[in-house]
């Protein structure tokens, strides 16, 4: 019996070590598998989701030193050493206000977009602490909401801006 070369995929790769939510952990990688690919399927941070692949919806968006960064076409290899928030961080990122401003303006509905889209916000806030709602937009350009939620989305970040300037935890 002959059997077929292995896929590529399935070829083992290189030990990568990713700090990811504060914790230093020692992955193997091979060169092509993305980041968003590690995170969730040899690291089980589901949180980050797929969304188009192509850098097109930030579903994937993670935060790679402290900037957005698509997940899904970032190669695990070429985080070596870096410092990785996904959205499952976010509350060690002191984010808390943030998620409970989302809660408050119930921006969403079916959620599928909010992992990224916290993320972006996060660096903007960061960056950021009173922006504007031409700010907040801007910052989430990148993002695609399908259930259209937009604007009760841009509301909680601007909410969580008000809420952080008031010292309200
Ligand atoms: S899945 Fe990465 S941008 Fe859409
Ligand atoms: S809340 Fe459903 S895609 Fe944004």
């Amino acid at each position: 019996m002959t059997h077929s070369p292995l896929p590529e995929a399935n070829l083992p790769g290189r030990v990568v070590s990713i700090t990811v939510n504060g914790e230093t952990i020692a992955v193997e990688a091979a060169d092509e598998d993305t980041l968003l690919h590690v995170l969730r399927n040899k690291m089980g941070l589901k949180g980050s989701r797929f969304g188009c692949g192509a850098e097109s919806c930030g579903a994937c968006m993670v935060l790679v030193d402290g900037i957005p960064s698509y997940g899904c076409t970032t190669r695990a290899v070429d985080i070596g050493g870096r410092s990785v928030t996904t959205v499952e961080g976010l509350a060690l990122a002191g984010a808390d206000i943030l998620l409970q401003a989302f809660l408050e303006e119930q921006a969403g509905q079916c959620g599928y977009c909010l992992s990224g889209i916290l993320m972006s916000a996060t660096a903007l806030l960061a960056e950021t602490p009173a922006p504007s709602r031409a700010e907040v937009v801007r910052a989430l350009d990148k993002h695609l909401c399908r259930c259209g939620a937009h604007n009760r989305i841009i509301r909680a970040v601007l909410r969580a801006a008000a809420s952080r300037e008031a010292g309200i935890q």
